[in-house]
């Protein structure tokens, strides 16, 4: 019974109780509306495989907690990006201006997630960025209502020019990657960590995005001979290069080594040409974890597929909105409420647990693996627990 203070006239009860009423109305709507969940990733173009492994994941993971997170059911509204920064601005603001919807999950390429970060952060719409690596999205353009579930493009190529310098004692290495972003951070990373080491990166090649016309690069590569070849490729360009390397016999000459996305969901299209690879990064195969497996049964028996490292982070993206709606009782408008949910929360990842440092980046270990028939299997932990520097974030 609502209670009124004794003064108040016969009137101002009637009106009292009536928005009271309202208000209890109100409030269960409120927590009956659907999430609007738009997803903003490539389904087409060299990443489309990415983005629907991403989406599969997402979508797992809400289905393990009956298809709610936070106590709202879920609505999805799809973009596809193209892999195409030219067109971000207006496929995100589609989302956010005509869409209206409340979270965004995207996406792959760097240069587009970066035009999604500045559209995210001017409107306060929460963003999950569930692969793309761009440094910037947890450097300069951190903001408290943007997270990430996958990797800064420097973690696991500083962790690899580490292994390269010390473990294989390379001295000298070229790198060839898409010019754009992610392959300049993954380069410069790799760099910082073999030069460190006592390494020399001799040459720097690129072609541009998402062009796979390897062969002039390749015949420079064969002449200069290195010690080794650093490079960052995903999706089709990843399986066209991994490929075209064998088929010019540098793999017998020239170890190549890269992050794990030049082999990751890749291996059934490389088949021979990737086997004894070494790559690093925050997901492997054979990590034989109770948790690790579970969700590898999941995920077969939903998809008919083997999941990769960005089904894992798709499937972590949900697992982040559920933490955080779930500590504000599904309502996303408490911002602050909910980013301090996700900023406390130990995160149970397939890959292992992980927290988000304070620019809202995964801290989380880089594993090293090696291709073995259609797997990248675990070696070793090559950087354990290790935070991007999150150069430039100020929040
Ligand atoms: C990126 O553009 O940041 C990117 C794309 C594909 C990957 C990794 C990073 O596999």
């Amino acid at each position: 019974m609502t209670r009124f203070p004794s003064h108040a006239t016969r009137a101002t009860r009637i009106v009292l109780a009536a928005a009271a009423l309202a208000c209890v109305g109100g409030f269960a709507q409120a927590q009956q509306a659907k999430l609007k969940v738009g997803l903003m990733l490539p389904y087409s173009g060299t990443y489309t495989a990415l983005g629907v492994a991403i989406e599969n994941g997402f979508r797992l993971n809400v289905e393990e907690q009956g298809g709610k997170l936070g106590g709202r059911e879920i609505e999805y509204v799809k973009v596809d990006d193209e892999s195409d920064p030219a067109k971000a601005t207006d496929n995100v603001n589609k989302l956010i201006k005509r869409d209206n919807v409340d979270v965004i999950i995207g996406t792959v390429h760097s240069g587009v997630a970066m035009a999604m970060a500045k559209a995210a952060k001017e409107s306060g719409t929460v963003l999950i960025v569930p692969n793309a690596g761009a440094d910037a999205v947890t450097g300069p353009m951190c903001a408290p209502n943007i997270f990430r579930s996958s990797f800064s493009n420097w973690q696991p190529a500083y962790a690899m020019g580490e292994v390269a310098a010390k473990q294989e004692k390379k001295k000298k290495a070229i790198t060839i990657t898409w010019k754009y972003a992610a392959g300049d951070e993954s380069v410069n990373g790799f760099k910082e960590g073999f030069e460190k080491s006592g390494g020399q990166v001799v040459k720097q090649l690129s072609v541009p995005f998402p062009n796979v016309e390897f062969q002039a690069l390749l015949t420079e590569i064969a002449a200069a001979k290195p010690d080794a070849v650093y490079a960052f490729f995903a999706g089709g360009g990843a399986v066209k290069f991994v490929k075209d390397y064998a088929a010019a016999g540098l793999d017998k000459t020239i170890p190549l080594y890269g992050p794990g996305f030049l082999t990751d969901g890749t291996l059934d299209a490389q088949g021979a040409s990737a086997q004894g690879m070494l790559t690093t990064l925050h997901y492997a195969d054979g990590l034989n974890t109770p948790r690790d497996n579970a969700f590898r049964i999941a995920y077969a028996k939903s998809f008919k597929l083997q999941p990769d490292v960005y089904a894992v982070q798709g499937y972590d993206a949900a697992q982040m909105l559920g933490i955080g709606l779930a500590a504000v009782k599904g309502d996303i408008g408490k911002k602050a409420e909910f980013a301090a949910a996700i900023e406390k929360a130990k995160i149970d990842s397939p890959r292992g647990p992980f927290s988000v440092g304070k620019s809202h980046n995964p801290i989380q270990d880089i594993y090293l693996r090696k291709v073995d028939g259609k797997e990248n299997k675990l070696v070793s932990i090559a950087t354990k627990s290790l935070a991007d520097p999150a150069r430039g974030c100020r929040m």
